[in-house]
């Protein structure tokens, strides 16, 4: 039977926070818990939520019947078995990125989300939702850039401080690709239209040297794509500067480059002649702004804008540049999603 309305929950309340205020906005759906498992956090942002239920406890919310669908922002390392445990009980799922750590992990999920066959599950791409790039995907779509041949992004992530004293750089395994990376070969494939099939990269840990982080907090990967247009992906998390993703897409008649300022559309190869300047809203974002989407999606109005396959090709491409970094040879593509 569809649903015309949903109940729904969060757990984890930092950009989880942001995720109930989207949740709490939509005519139709209502929130209905919110859990972290920091007592203060939770009070403070229960007081903005008074009708939602507080709790400590993730299972409880997670294998509450009365619950539909369930926003899980908690660390990386729980989100998993959170994801799981809601499956199991068939919740809609919409998890932070990256929605797991491992391939067999992705596998799991996959198997769970067929198996149950009707929860829905979404990950928060959110850079889909920036005007800056949507306004260059219609661009895009429209042929001003003529034929993409090459693209190239970086999660220039500027905040070196939270990967090596917050909770990040203390997990078991944490990978910067997974973590930030994942942002930019999902923006990469959603703006060509196309797969990537192949990557080659290299990494280094110097900015964090002596940190005890484990992990490469510096990572090129030069990609493939399917259709033949080749690419970069950067995930920069020593960087000193501002959190940003740069971005630069080439097609045969004109070039975009995004700026910390505007970007700018290049339509000549003449240096007298300026580019377009590009100056719509970046990144524009609320951190809740797939979930809309994703609530409609789920009664039964649209899809939503990060699909499933968008959810598991996206981190396939993180899988293979970690496994190529470390390796030092080119990885090809796994496509778990794909995988019957
Ligand atoms: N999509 C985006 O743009 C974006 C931006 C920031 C963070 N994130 C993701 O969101 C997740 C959380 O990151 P953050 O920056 O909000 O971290 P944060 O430390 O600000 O907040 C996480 C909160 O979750 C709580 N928590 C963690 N595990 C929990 C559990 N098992 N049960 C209950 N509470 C739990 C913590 O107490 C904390 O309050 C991460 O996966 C991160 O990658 C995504």
């Amino acid at each position: 039977m569809s649903l015309s309305s949903l109940r729904a929950a969060v757990v984890g309340l930092g950009v989880g926070e942001k995720l109930a205020e989207s949740l709490a906005a939509h005519p139709d759906c209502e929130l209905v818990a919110i859990c972290d498992f920091d007592e203060v956090k939770l009070a403070r942002v229960a007081a903005r939520f008074p009708s939602a239920r507080s709790t400590v406890q993730a299972e409880a919310v997670l294998a509450d019947p009365a619950i539909d669908l369930v926003c899980i922002a908690s660390y990386d390392d729980h989100h998993f078995s959170q994801t799981m445990l809601a499956l199991e009980h068939g919740k809609h799922v919409f998890v932070e990125k990256p929605f797991v750590l491992r391939e067999s992990e992705a596998v799991a999920v996959r198997d769970a989300l067929r198996a149950q066959q009707g929860p829905r599950l979404s990950s928060n791409l959110i850079l889909r939702e920036s005007p800056r790039f949507t306004d260059l995907r219609r661009r895009i779509g429209a042929g001003d850039l003529g034929q993409i041949y090459h693209l190239e992004g970086d999660y220039k992530y500027g905040r070196l401080h939270k990967l090596l004293e917050g909770w990040r750089g203390k997990l078991e395994y944490y990978s910067v690709v997974h973590g930030g990376g994942v942002h930019i070969a999902d923006l990469l494939m959603w703006l060509a239209g196309d797969r990537i099939v192949e990557v080659h990269a290299v990494g280094n840990a110097i900015a964090g040297e002596g940190s005890g982080f484990g992990n490469f907090d510096n990572v090129t990967s030069v990609v493939r794509f399917a259709g033949g247009a080749t690419g970069k992906i950067g995930v920069n998390f020593g960087c000193v500067f501002p959190h940003f993703h740069s971005l630069a897409c080439f097609g045969t008649r004109a070039t975009f480059m995004n700026g910390t300022n505007h970007a700018q559309l290049y339509t000549s190869r003449d240096p007298e002649r300026a580019p377009m300047i590009i100056d719509t809203d970046y990144p524009g974002t609320h951190k809740g702004d797939l979930l809309p989407g994703f609530v409609d999606a789920i009664l039964g109005r649209g899809e939503p804008e990060v699909s499933e396959s968008n959810v598991f090709d996206s981190l396939a491409v993180c899988f293979a540049i970690e496994r190529s970094a470390h390796g030092g040879l080119p990885v090809k593509v796994d496509y778990i999603w794909d995988q019957r």
